[in-house]
C-alpha cells in the first residue's frame, strides 16, 4: 500500500481525486494524501472537517478480486487496522463503533468511507477514504460538533507525527488485507469484535426499514451485525445509523 503516492496541498476531496486515478487505471495501493480538503465528505451525505495540516486525509485505490458483497468486510478491516495502529502509537483507549467509526470516550476521532465501482457483480475498484483527526484543537471544530468529535491531540494533550501514523497504519492495513485475501473474513471479524465498543451495549438503530432497540452481540460473516432484542430474538442489520448507548 502506498507504492505510488499523490500528494496535494489542497483538494476538494481525496475521494474524488483517487476515484479519477482509479478510473484512469491506477494500480492497487495508489494513495492520495492532502494537507487540506475544501469539500471533505463523510458517510450519509455529511461533510468532514479537514483543516490544513491538522489531520490525515487520505484515500486509497484497492482492486481486490472478490465479489461485490465483500465491500462491507473491507470497511470493517480498515477500521481494525486503524484502531490497532492508533492504539499502538498513542496508547489512548480507542474503540470501534459499528460499522467503522473510531471513538475515544464516546467521541469520534476518525471516520472511514468506502466507495466502490462494480462490473458484472465483481468489484472493479474500491476507493477507501480515511480521515484521522490528529492535531486539531477545539477551535477547529464548529461548536455543535464539540460534544461528538475530538482529536488525538485534544485527548492526549500533545501533538502527534502524521507521517509516523500514516506509515504504521499502511503497514498494518496491508498485513490485514493479505490475511483477508488468503484466509477470508473470520479472523478479521474476531479482531473487530475484540476492539468494538458496540458489542454488548444497548443502542437504538435507525435502519432503512425503521427504528429498533437492542444489544449488538456479534458480526456475521457478511459484515452485518447481529442485534438481540428485548424479547430474545436476533435481527441482522446490514446498514443503519447507530445511536448513543442506552442505559
Ligand atoms: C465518516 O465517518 O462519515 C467518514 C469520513 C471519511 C473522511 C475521509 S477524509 C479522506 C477522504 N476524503 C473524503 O472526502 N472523505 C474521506
Amino acid at each position: 500500500f502506498g507504492q505510488s503516492v499523490h500528494y496535494y496541498e489542497q483538494v476538494k476531496s481525496t475521494q474524488d481525486a483517487a476515484r479519477e486515478l482509479a478510473e484512469a487505471g491506477a494500480p492497487e495501493g495508489t494513495l492520495v494524501l492532502a494537507e487540506e480538503q475544501t469539500g471533505g465528505r463523510g458517510r450519509m451525505g455529511r461533510g468532514w472537517v479537514s483543516p490544513q495540516g491538522k489531520g490525515i486525509w487520505m484515500s486509497m485505490v484497492m482492486r481486490p478480486h472478490v465479489p461485490i458483497h465483500c465491500a462491507p468486510q473491507l470497511t470493517l478491516l480498515t477500521a481494525v487496522a486503524l484502531c490497532r495502529s492508533l492504539r499502538r502509537l498513542t496508547v489512548l483507549p480507542i474503540g470501534i463503533k459499528w460499522p467503522n467509526d473510531l471513538l475515544i470516550h464516546g467521541k469520534k476521532i476518525s471516520g472511514i468511507l468506502l466507495e466502490s465501482a462494480a462490473e458484472d457483480e465483481r468489484l472493479k475498484y474500491i476507493v477507501a477514504g480515511v480521515g484521522i483527526s490528529v492535531n486539531l484543537s477545539e477551535r477547529d471544530y464548529p461548536e455543535e460538533l464539540l460534544t461528538k468529535a475530538t482529536s488525538l491531540r485534544i485527548e492526549a494533550g500533545g501533538a502527534f507525527s502524521r507521517s509516523a501514523i500514516v506509515k504504521d497504519f499502511l503497514a498494518e492495513w496491508e498485513t490485514l488485507y493479505d490475511l483477508f485475501l488468503q484466509e477470508g473474513f473470520s479472523a478479521i471479524a474476531a479482531l473487530w469484535e475484540s476492539l468494538s465498543v458496540s458489542i454488548g451495549q444497548k443502542v437504538r438503530l435507525i435502519t432503512p426499514q425503521g427504528e429498533l432497540e437492542g444489544v449488538p452481540v456479534g458480526l456475521e460473516e457478511s459484515g452485518a451485525i447481529r442485534v438481540e432484542r428485548a424479547d430474545g430474538s436476533i435481527v441482522t442489520i446490514f446498514s443503519a445509523e447507530m445511536g448513543e448507548p442506552l442505559s
